[in-house]
């Protein structure tokens, strides 16, 4: 940012002069209507070099007894009017964040008159400008309480209105855009170098929906034709430079559309589309009404520049904010509370959409692979919280994994126990009954209980904080011919709330014949006790079980099964979901030795050497996952005490070593079938690329001849971004003689690119060898920006999945100092940041100490509630 923070306060001298106040907590169970809706909203917004200054004008009406309560933060209030009459400071009372107008009129309109700064907003919430020198723009982000920060406003989801909007500014910036149709635009009289435009949204929107960009930015433009006839006009705005890095965004949203057309028969109801691209953004995007704003890295896409990993998440996300136009904007959230209403079922409406573009078996393993390594553990720490949440102190420390991906988990459990046409009839009647409301999870589980089937009790895993552990084991009775199962759940009991009680749980179950492989029996059973037994009869001798098929529940699951069977699983399982879950208990079974039971590698190995060569060629996809072996991190989530970092880093790297020997024959084979071929947006093409990545690791790992040659090669003759990426993450992680020759070419090549210039900074900071030293350096590097969050994420971030050097000494240091130093210019990020530190006090000694007095000075360093209340909850620990 260019302007200094000095220049904030000659332009700001009389911010209000309010007394701090602790911050206070805030409960679901007191929510309250507010005692006046809006109308409609006029904005008035002109950009100047140093200020904004905001005009607006809302249309309110009594719903009920109280007073008229706004919101607003760090606003300069220059003048209110209320139905034409100034008001003077005794007619109404401001307080740390809030304006209150007792006595007020049934009919209000409220003229209000603020200044911002917009050119100092470093928290990215609110109206702030992005980028930097010449090359700067003005956008918003106002979920969940950045509207308060543009105006006075009950800025709150329940509260819906029609927003006009008029921005001015000067020419340069030639975009000029906010929700809704375009009205007019034109020269600013007397001010031949401004101009403005006039946008109308006809929706009814809170507050969090409303956008606005001031830029100079150029557009790819398309149309598209909804099942209703609508003709809409679709735009992507991003910077010349990167226009042409628009077309699988494009091409994604037009998918979505369709797609939720199809499944969902849900068309778009207004006439344009837009996305902008911003460098700067806290999250990944905002599903703004009809004005979505999104994260360079989660819009832009090229082959040369993108992995294919990042592409298709691109995809995915692009899906996202375009479902949330129903589940979100046009049926919005009452409370933040129900934040998970909105977003769970978003995501598991994105999940499915995924699983469409490639195979859904893969689709699903990377999906639980994400659940499991992070939401598993913020479930399994201080920090862990219930899908709805019953208070908090500040909303934006709950986009959290377990609203988000868990409370997709819940909606894909409903969804499979209504089954999917009942769902459809479910979600229909959501969408008739509540369009244009903002409702809570009990409206939607009562809209989906229409059919027969009733998932209401589904609400206490809405509630209910923790991941239940479900074991189990069986019996055969020869003489009867049947087979009983056994399974109990329990769920660990999280301080601050009720005693856990038992969920119901989806476990989807087949059995196997132990001769020929086949399925004998298959079925859903329902575990909703705390413990339960199943019968199967007819059962002609004993089968080998497969439990939690496809993760039909986010449970961890306790088998009572040998080694032997989970390998006899990973030969005939059906699906690509169920076999990679098999591997992943073998493995788990592995690395958590000494914690459970005493399994051996060989039967793991022995069962991949089965697959593997099949699968190369079958689903090279596929093949890729079953060679994972869990994060770290999701090794961690297992452990409750002693944590050694060393030990589970050498775990799993003596596991790989010995995959990487296992197949030290094999490697120069496979990778020789996978030759580099142009480049090719498919399914198939993808999958061969994970393939070869992962074999090359494997290949230099096992120290095959010439392996640092092929990654060279790869480097040099790359079709696209996977290639070269693949091969320069693979010198660098093994150290490979000209690796540093290969990081100043990859920076060379890409100076330009911010993006890719992201993926040079993590590669370094996500080094099998890195040292706080190369952390530091980075730090100091002329690109690195404190300012630009994919910047520091892309190294904080990227060393903050290092656990054997965060947990140091100098590596705690440096981590809190960063935390310290976003705390005031960007408490978001700064939060986010610190939630990786949750699981401190699972660590071993002296590491555990080390990161208490860490913690504890940081306490002493923090200002922001973001960061205090984190950091209170982790301390709680
Ligand atoms: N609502 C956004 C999404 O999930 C995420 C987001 C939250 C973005 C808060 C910005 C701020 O699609
Ligand atoms: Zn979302």
């Amino acid at each position: 940012m260019s302007i200094a923070e000095t220049d904030a306060q000659i332009i700001n001298p009389n911010m209000p002069d309010v007394p701090p106040t602790a911050p206070s907590k805030i409960n679901l169970k007191d929510y309250k209507k507010t005692s006046f809706d809006v109308e409609t909203v006029n904005l008035d917004i002109k950009l100047f070099e140093e200020y904004a200054q905001v005009n607006s004008t809302l249309e309110m009406l009594r719903q009920t007894e109280g007073d008229l309560v706004l919101f607003g933060e760090e606003l300069e209030l220059l003048t209110i009017q209320m139905n034409g009459h100034q008001l003077d400071k005794e007619d109404y009372q401001q307080e740390a964040g809030t304006l209150t107008i007792a006595n007020a009129p049934d009919e209000v309109t409220l003229d209000i008159q603020v200044r911002i700064c917009p050119q100092t907003n470093t928290a990215l919430e609110g109206l702030y400008m992005a980028g930097s020198g010449d090359d700067t723009m003005f956008v918003t982000q106002c979920e969940p309480e950045g509207f308060r920060k543009i105006t006075f406003y009950p800025d709150r989801p329940d509260v819906l209105a029609i927003f006009t909007t008029r921005l001015e500014a000067d020419k340069r910036y030639a975009t000029l855009l906010a929700n809704g149709n375009l009205v007019e635009a034109g020269d600013v009289v007397d001010e031949p170098n401004r101009h403005y435009a006039i946008w109308h949204d006809p929706t009814n929107k809170p507050s969090y929906l409303f956008a606005c960009v001031v830029a100079d930015l150029d557009v790819l433009t398309d149309s598209y034709t909804t099942s209703e006839g609508r003709e809409v006009t679709l735009e992507l705005y991003a910077k010349s430079a990167d226009i042409d890095k628009c077309d699988v965004g494009m091409q994604a949203l037009k998918d979505a559309m369709e797609w939720d057309e199809v499944n969902y028969g849900r068309a778009y109801d207004l006439d344009r589309y837009m996305i902008v691209a911003v460098s700067q953004f806290n999250m990944g995007a905002m599903e703004n009404k009809g004005l979505n704003i999104f994260n360079t890295a989660c819009v832009l896409s090229s082959p040369e520049t993108t992995t294919d990993a990042r592409s298709f998440s691109v995809k995915a996300i692009i899906a996202h904010e375009y479902f949330h136009n129903w589940t979100g904007n046009r049926i919005t959230c009452r409370d933040w509370f129900q934040l998970c209403l909105k977003e769970g079922f978003t995501v598991y409406r994105d999940q499915s959409f995924s699983a469409d573009q490639q195979s859904s078996a893969v689709q699903r393993i990377d999906d639980v692979a994400t659940l499991r390594a992070h939401q598993f553990s913020e479930d399994a720490g201080p920090l862990a919280h219930p899908v709805r949440p019953e208070s908090f102190v500040e909303i934006n420390n709950f986009y959290t994994t377990t609203v988000y991906e868990k409370g997709a988990e819940i909606v894909r459990m409903i969804a499979n126990t209504l089954g999917l046409d009942d769902f459809r009839k479910g979600t229909d009647e959501y969408f008739r009954r509540y369009d244009g409301q903002a409702v809570t999870v009990e409206d939607f589980l009562s809209a989906l209980s229409i059919t027969d089937n009733k998932i209401e009790n589904f609400i206490d895993w809405y509630r209910q904080p923790g991941t239940p552990v479900v074991s189990g084991h069986q019996s055969y009775d020869s003489t009867a011919q049947t087979l009983t199962i056994t399974l109990s759940q329990q769920t660990r009991h999280v301080s601050g709330f009720d005693a856990p009680k038992p969920l119901p749980i989806p476990v989807a179950t087949a059995l196997f014949d132990k001769n020929s492989g086949g399925i004998v029996a298959e079925r859903m059973l329902l575990l909703d006790q705390a413990t339960q037994t199943f019968v199967f009869e007819n059962i002609t001798s004993e089968p080998v079980v497969s439990l939690l098929r496809d993760f039909s529940a986010p449970v961890q699951l306790n088998y009572d099964y040998q080694d032997e069977d989970l390998a006899f699983l990973l030969k005939y399982e059906t699906n690509g979901f169920n076999r990679w879950q098999v591997t992943q208990m073998l493995v788990n079974r592995i690395l958590l030795q000494g914690q459970s039971s005493k399994s051996s590698p060989d039967i793991y190995l022995q069962a991949l050497s089965q697959a593997l060569p099949v699968l190369a060629s079958d689903d090279a996809m596929l093949a890729a996952r079953l060679l994972d072996i869990p994060s770290a991190q999701e090794l961690a989530s297992a452990i409750q005490k002693d944590y050694d970092p060393e030990l589970v880093k050498m775990q799993r790297e003596s596991l790989y070593q010995q995959v990487a020997d296992t197949f030290k024959d094999q490697w120069s084979e496979l990778y020789k079938q996978l030759p580099i071929d142009a480049y090719e947006d498919s399914a198939e093409a993808r999958g061969k690329r994970a393939l070869r990545n992962v074999i090359l690791d494997m290949a230099l790992t096992a120290d095959v001849n010439d392996a640092a040659e092929w990654a060279e090669q790869q480097y040099n003759h790359a079709s696209c971004m996977t290639e070269r990426f693949g091969a320069l993450k693979a010198m660098v992680n093994h150290q490979v003689a000209n690796a540093d020759n290969y990081l100043q070419d990859f920076y060379q090549r890409f100076q330009a690119d911010d993006l890719v210039i992201d993926l040079w900074f993590s590669v370094q900071a996500s080094a099998n060898n890195v040292s706080v030293d190369v952390i530091e350096s980075l730090l100091m590097h002329e690109d690195f920006d404190w300012n630009t969050p994919n910047r520091v994420r892309s190294v904080v971030g990227a060393f903050s999945a290092q656990p054997t050097v965060l947990w140091t000494q100098d590596g705690l240091d440096m981590y809190t100092g960063v935390i310290k130093k976003l705390d005031d210019a960007n408490p978001v990020l700064a939060s986010r940041l610190l939630q990786v530190l949750a699981r401190w006090n699972t660590l071993v000694e002296p590491r555990r100490q080390m990161a208490h007095d860490s913690l504890l000075d940081l306490q002493k360093n923090v200002t922001s509630k973001h960061v205090m209340e984190s950091l209170d909850s982790v301390l709680n620990a």
